[in-house]
């Protein structure tokens, strides 16, 4: 028997977790069925592909700018394909501004990727489309991490957000696949289960087939820390309107999951949050936020913020100071707000000039980088257990202590996949440098 030599996939991903999720599952999918095996060349791949996102401006641009690159740079015959939220939004127009592209796959797709490949200008981004129950093929970037999904789609309404454009309406993936996929990642060796939707904590309104048992957010939570092996659990991104007493005290109580919250609060101003079509208030949020770090004191919290929302005043953008000053967040993800096709908030005659929403992000930048340097200096002399989970090229050692500070230390190899306790020696703003103690 000849046997085929393996063909070679070059994947770049843009966007958030669940395009980091589809891509392993694409890489499975294309591993599995097509013989294809990862390369880090672009100049060796005979299929480059780009995952890509849409939630801002930047990352679409972004996108023709990369494929042209990557069509000048392709060897002989490569194929180039697009998936992802923008494949999703632009479908049939990614073809015309770039007519080297294979095949186009929306976000809610990528189970027929191994089709795509095989036909010439496949085009797939049917927002409808179920893939709920869909059982992919087994690869994943970390040995000692899994991301699960939980749910696809969003059923917000968020008025800046293109996701449930690209992404389609929410379907709560059934708990069986999840345990099952949980308990195969954690028998080969994962601590840790990272869960992923638009609104984890929404999870069990809507099944693609209907159930007679009822299963929520907190409920799958305790399922999942009985897996034998499991010894980690992380989520993201759980909706501040769903974070009712039972999901925090579950948070709370289950020593298996990890003591790091991520709260998008987007903005602090009750009057944004109207018009953004958020669900909550800023009372509700510092309830909530407030109430989390009296239940839990180790916790740590980021977020997103938006700055510049259509109609933002400076009183409103004062609130959203307020809310930081009094959460202080471990960590803020602050975005200027880009008007995005398919969105509400797009038509809203108030936009805002971009100039006022830079002087915004950098007062936001400079508060918090002042809040950052009060929460690191309070890291020294601490002890951690830590994951240990990757080996860096600076020769450091890195993982994640349970509120996912993300802690260095020296090392060799043998410590990956172990957790160790760390005693943090030299805390700076992005990581926290230590050495082991027994
Ligand atoms: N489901 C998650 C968010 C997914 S999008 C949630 O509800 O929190 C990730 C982040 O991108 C959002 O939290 C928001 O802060 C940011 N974002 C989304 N649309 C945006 C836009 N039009 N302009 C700027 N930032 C945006
Ligand atoms: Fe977008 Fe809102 Fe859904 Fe998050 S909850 S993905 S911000 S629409
Ligand atoms: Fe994620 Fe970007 Fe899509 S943030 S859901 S990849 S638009």
């Amino acid at each position: 028997m000849i046997l085929k030599e393996a063909k070679k996939l070059y994947i770049e991903t843009l966007g958030c977790a669940m395009n980091v999720r589809d891509s392993e599952h694409i890489i499975a999918e294309l591993g599995d069925k097509e013989n294809y095996v990862l390369c880090d060349n672009v100049l060796d791949a005979d299929l480059i592909l780009i995952n890509t996102c849409s939630v801002r401006e930047k990352p679409v641009s972004k996108l023709f700018s990369e494929i042209g690159k990557y069509n000048k740079r392709k060897k002989e015959g490569a194929k180039i394909g697009v998936c992802g939220c923008t494949a999703s939004h632009l479908g049939d127009e990614i073809f015309k501004r770039a007519p080297y592209v294979s095949f186009v796959i929306g976000a809610r797709n990528v189970s027929k990727i191994a089709e795509a490949v095989n036909t010439p200008r496949f085009l797939s981004v049917d927002t409808d489309y179920d893939e709920s129950t869909y059982a992919f093929g087994e690869f994943r970037n970390s040995l000692y991490k899994a991301y699960v999904n939980i749910s696809i789609g969003c059923d917000k309404k968020c008025t800046y957000c293109i996701v449930p454009q690209t992404r389609g309406d929410e379907l709560s993936i059934p708990p069986e696949l999840i345990i099952n996929e949980a308990k195969k990642a954690a028998q080969s060796g994962a601590k840790e289960i990272f869960l992923l939707g638009q609104n984890v904590n929404n999870y069990g309104k809507r099944f693609s087939q209907k159930r007679t048992d009822m299963i929520d957010f907190p409920d799958l939570l305790n399922q999942i820390s009985e897996i034998k092996g499991v010894e980690r659990i992380r989520f993201t991104s759980p909706h501040p309107l769903h974070m009712d007493d039972k999901f925090l005290e579950t948070f709370a109580n289950n020593p298996k999951i990890c003591k790091s919250m991520h709260m998008p609060l987007q903005s602090g101003s009750t009057h944004i949050l109207e018009q953004m079509k958020r669900g909550y208030t800023k009372e509700w949020f510092l309830n909530r936020a407030l109430k989390l770090r009296a239940m839990v004191p180790d916790v740590s919290i980021s977020t997103d913020v938006i700055v510049a929302f259509p109609g933002e005043s400076d009183a409103d953008f004062e609130d959203t100071l307020d809310v930081m000053r009094q959460v202080k967040f471990e960590q803020v993800f602050a975005f200027k707000y880009s008007a995005r096709p398919l969105t509400k908030a797009a038509e809203f005659e108030n936009q805002i000039d971009p100039e006022i929403g830079s002087q915004r992000l950098e007062k936001l930048q400079l508060m918090q980088d002042d809040i950052l340097d009060e929460i690191s200096c309070a890291h020294q002399d601490k002890i951690y257990p830590v994951y240990i989970e990757e080996l860096r090229n600076s020769g450091f050692l890195a993982g994640r202590s349970d509120n996912n500070a993300l802690v260095q230390i020296k090392g060799d190899e043998s410590l990956l996949g172990q957790v160790v306790n760390v005693k943090i020696t030299n805390p700076k703003r992005l990581a926290l440098y230590g050495e082991v103690v027994l």
